[in-house]
């Protein structure tokens, strides 16, 4: 089973950027905790992270297209004014999980729409690196049902 990972914009700033709201691990750190986890999973994972709205969208197509089984997203700022990422998300046939590390719903009032979260199977928001874990473990258990029917 093959996992696609996909960081947005600013997350690259993580462990320095606003660690009130975001924590203290940079993404490197955030990749490591991941990867573990899909060991365990017995699954595997691949990163990107990107500033590009564009870059997103071709990593969506491309998951797509390259036998992905599933995508675990953290759109970022994307998340609250992208119609192309939702329509891309729309587009491929593969089940998406939106994650965020903040509560989007306890910030600013521009946070708490999401354009993806109509399209995805699901979103995971304010566990922090944790909800990258949860994510996993749901995208896995999800995939895993569809298999054994
Ligand atoms: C974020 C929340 C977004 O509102 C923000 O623009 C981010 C990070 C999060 O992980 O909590 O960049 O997606």
């Amino acid at each position: 089973m093959y996992i696609q990972i996909i960081h947005g914009p600013n997350l690259n700033m993580l462990g320095t950027r606003e660690p009130e709201h975001y924590g203290c691990l940079n993404l490197a750190d955030i990749n490591a905790i991941i990867m573990s986890k899909a060991r365990s999973l017995g699954v595997e994972v691949d990163f990107l992270q990107s500033n590009h709205e564009g870059v997103l969208l071709d990593a969506l197509h491309q998951a797509a297209s390259a036998g992905t089984d599933g995508v675990i997203i953290n759109p970022a700022a994307y998340t609250h004014t992208s119609i192309a990422l939702r329509d891309a998300v729309a587009a491929i046939a593969l089940p998406v999980v939106e994650v965020h590390l903040s509560n989007i719903y306890a910030r600013e009032t521009f946070r708490h729409h999401s354009c993806l979260a109509p399209v995805a199977l699901a979103q995971i928001s304010g566990f922090g690196a944790n909800g990258y874990i949860l994510a996993l473990e749901g995208l896995v258990l999800h995939l895993r049902s569809l298999q054994a029917k």
